[in-house]
């Protein structure tokens, strides 16, 4: 079947058809990714022409365990390790140099790599049992076209992808919706410091505490290529207002103690920070699913996650 519930058979195979170049995606406890053999080119451009996706954008590396940071990297900072022992498997990415397993169209030929351990049960034991048949990591990159919203669940992925995938060979492997629902925080592992590329919900200040380091701030200005950083990114079809009062008809995100104004829409209304950024990509779908032309959102005040999810509104507005 082309989308599935996961049994442990079902990873097997899944497992195979990445192993023979087929596309799978799986869920992360982030978002929904999608997966090529990290070491096949021509089942990573498969990722690339299914995304619409320009080519020198590099890609996150997923592997099993801490134990394969050594296979895909070269020159291993001490705080990088701190990182990885504090905060995998879960939503970080460390961008580190590369070894000669990371090729060019893996890193978009750049001379470092990006690596996470998933903290999703599917995902690691996707992961483990490629590992298990030869393999050596899955690249994922969120399973969107290019510029738009991260999926978060088995059906988004099928919403946004479907025509561009092959439904004899790739699959999507359902594991319901996404616990965290932003994508991974990047960090930049290549300097004396690390430098925070993209927010996300391993915070700076859990940078800093892990690591005893200042953290750069490198979000806005990066001169990396992190697609996520691009201005416009994380975008619906619907016209993203931030922090106004909707209008009748207009959809309207906002945390549950902001009232619904007569005749808006409401698309979410979160109890938490964690809910929000767990429900946000959704109900920015759901705006599409219902032809809003404007969704108007109020954003979350304070640091950590909520500095990640008015981060990826930012450049939905945009
Ligand atoms: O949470 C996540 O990170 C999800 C799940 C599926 O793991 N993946 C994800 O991948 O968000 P993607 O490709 O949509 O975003 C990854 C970002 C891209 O903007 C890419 O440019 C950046 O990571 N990236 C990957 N490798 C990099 C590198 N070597 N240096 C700088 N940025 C890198
Ligand atoms: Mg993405």
């Amino acid at each position: 079947m082309f989308l599935s519930k996961c049994s442990a058979e079902m990873i097997t195979f899944a497992a195979q058809s990445l192993k023979d170049g087929h596309l799978v995606a799986f869920p992360t406890e982030t978002v929904y990714g999608l997966g090529a053999d990290a070491t096949n080119e021509s089942a990573v451009a498969k990722i690339y022409k299914a995304k619409g996706r320009p080519a020198d954008h590099p890609l996150i590396v997923h592997i099993a365990s801490m134990e394969a940071i050594n296979d895909w990297t070269s020159d291993i900072p001490e705080y990088a390790i701190k990182l990885a022992r504090d905060f995998w498997p879960g939503p970080m990415t460390l961008v580190l140099k590369r070894s000669s397993l990371a090729k060019d169209f893996i890193t978009g030929n750049q001379e470092t790599v990006g690596l996470r351990v998933p903290a999703q049960p599917i995902a690691l034991a996707l992961l483990k049992e490629f590992e298990k048949i030869g393999g050596n990591g899955i690249a994922a990159p969120s399973a969107n076209r290019f510029g738009a919203v991260s999926p978060t669940t088995a059906n988004a992925v099928m919403e946004e992808l479907l025509p561009y995938l092959d439904i004899n060979n790739d699959r999507i492997l359902d594991g319901g919706p996404c616990t965290v629902g932003v994508e991974s925080t990047i960090i930049d592992c290549t300097s004396d410091a690390p430098k925070l590329l993209r927010l996300g919900a391993i915070t700076k200040e859990m940078i800093k505490e892990s690591t005893g380091l200042e953290v750069i701030d490198a979000v806005s200005n990066s001169e990396i290529r992190v697609s996520g950083s691009l201005e416009s990114h994380y975008a619906p079809n619907a016209k993203v207002l931030l922090d106004q009062a909707p209008n009748p008809g207009q959809g309207f995100i906002a945390l549950k103690e902001v009232q619904t104004p007569q005749g808006a829409i409401r698309l979410a209304e979160p109890t938490s920070i964690e809910e929000y950024a767990r429900n946000l990509y959704a109900a920015l779908r759901e705006a599409d699913a219902r032809n809003l032309t404007e969704v108007c959102v109020t954003q979350p005040t304070g640091e950590g996650l909520a500095a990640a999810i008015r981060d990826r509104l930012k450049r939905a507005a945009n």
